[in-house]
């Protein structure tokens, strides 16, 4: 039987409504299309890094982060005193006063960043972030046509519903309007494979083929996430980012990276999921583990770039609050002072080479990838045919769960179990999570 490692942690007792209770006030109360995972939904009530509690006091490890947003673990101390302090001097003013917070923490940002990528702007949510990526090409460019890439996840406004390429996240109702999609460079299900050293430049080559077919021949921009993560942790081949960019520039197009799920450290190698792929965007958006929890997301661009929106007010009631901007500022302190890029990179390969044993015993494991803490592990039927094992994959998270490990799922097939814990995971937490995975697999 799989067992967490200890904890000297006592959770809070709960006081609180029951689960049920909970359940039947969404029922009633809350948007009738949410979901929510497990066929018993569990109560969430407490955190501390990279645990989870129930309303019992039973523990779980969060192998999800709250969908990749917990960077830097559950209420981690140094980030509750920032943003407490903050809540008690001064909540709210906007930019229309000064406030040292969001020009420090701009400046934190931008130190973090390549190349002339120095002018920060904030918004409360990755779709926002995306929104104004894409305004900020056009009114740049002077173009309206933009290519996002087929099983991209940008956000659920009607202009990121835009980007974003699954069916299952669109709603039938007018988008789309100038967008378009190239081919997806996911190289375990695409035409080309991890054996073609050109795979890159290939998939890349489809982008200018959108170019030439579907749009004037000028673009305003190029948006991709940097590893597809609500799509199943896909990650690109050598080069095709760099291929793809040089296509898009040479249209007059701009370049946007999608940071939300794989910047802040969490790829292992880099700090940015764009760098892995040697290049340097014009434009980058994110959101999620930029603050470890709290309404934070933002676009960072080039100054020359950013005057294209000055010929407006650009205005944000609550992007860059103090509070939010304290909190933020502490995540990227926490990440550097206690290395969960490094962690990161050797707890990452720690797991991936245990996921990796594991698709030696379980045929049902087709695809093991990812990079760092972002790993994707894709279940099929039958290896020939690449068969999604949607149910398969289901009854493994389930069990995941009854063992104690809570991990994500994804792909438009819901097949490939998504783990992409908050930064601070331990090897003991890791053999845990694959003794639960080996059990779990073993049961299915
Ligand atoms: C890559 C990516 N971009 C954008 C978004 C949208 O972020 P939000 O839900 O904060 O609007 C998400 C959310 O999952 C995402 O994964």
């Amino acid at each position: 039987m799989s067992e967490l490692p200890p904890s000297s942690y006592q959770p809070k007792p709960y006081v609180g409504p029951s689960a049920d209770e909970v359940l039947a006030l969404r029922r009633e109360h809350l948007n009738p299309a949410i979901f929510h995972y497990y066929k018993k939904p569990i109560m969430i009530v407490e955190g501390r890094g990279q645990y989870l509690y129930d309303e019992n006091g039973r523990r779980y490890l969060d192998g999800f982060g709250g969908i990749v947003t917990v960077s830097v673990g559950h209420c981690h101390p140094a980030v509750v005193a920032a943003a407490q302090a903050q809540n008690d001097t001064l909540q709210h003013t906007t930019t229309i006063y000064l406030h040292p917070n969001i020009a420090l923490y701009a400046r934190d940002l931008a130190a973090k960043m390549p190349g002339e990528l120095k002018v920060c702007y904030f918004v409360n949510s990755g779709s926002e972030a995306n929104d104004l990526a894409i305004t900020m090409a056009r009114a740049y460019t002077g173009n309206y046509d933009v290519i996002a890439l087929r099983n991209g996840y940008h956000g659920g406004s009607p202009g990121t519903m835009a980007l974003t390429s699954h069916h299952t996240w669109k709603f039938n109702v007018p988008h789309s309007f100038g967008v378009q999609h190239a081919l997806m460079p996911d190289t375990y299900r695409g035409p080309y494979g991890r054996d073609d050293g050109d795979a890159g430049q290939k998939y890349a080559d489809d982008v200018k083929n959108l170019i030439q077919f579907g749009t004037s021949g000028q673009v305003g921009a190029f948006i991709a996430e940097s590893i597809q993560g609500v799509g199943g942790t896909v990650v690109f081949p050598p080069s095709y980012l760099k291929n793809a960019y040089e296509h898009v520039r040479a249209a007059g197009g701009l370049c946007i990276a999608d940071e939300v799920q794989a910047g802040f450290g969490r790829t292992g190698t880099h700090f940015w999921g764009f760098e892995t792929q040697g290049v340097i965007p014009d434009i980058v958006t994110m959101a999620k583990g930029i603050g470890n929890g709290c309404p934070l997301a933002a676009v960072v661009t080039t100054p020359k770039i950013a005057k294209a929106l000055t010929t407006r007010i650009h205005f944000n009631t609550f992007g860059g609050n103090p509070v939010v901007c304290a909190q933020g500022r502490a995540v990227l302190q926490v990440i550097e002072r206690e290395r969960l890029q490094e962690n990161c990179l050797n707890v990452g390969g720690y797991l991936k080479s245990g996921l990796l044993k594991l698709a030696e015993k379980h045929a049902l494991i087709g695809d093991v990838r990812g990079l760092g803490l972002m790993l994707g592990v894709e279940l099929v039927k039958d290896r020939g045919t690449k068969v999604p094992a949607k149910d398969e994959c289901a009854a493994v998270f389930e069990k995941c769960k009854d063992l104690g490990l809570l991990v994500g799922k994804g792909g438009l097939f819901g097949n490939t179990l998504r783990i992409k814990p908050p930064m601070c995971i331990t090897r003991s937490d890791v053999d845990f999570l694959l003794s639960a995975l080996n059990e779990a697999l073993s049961a299915v």
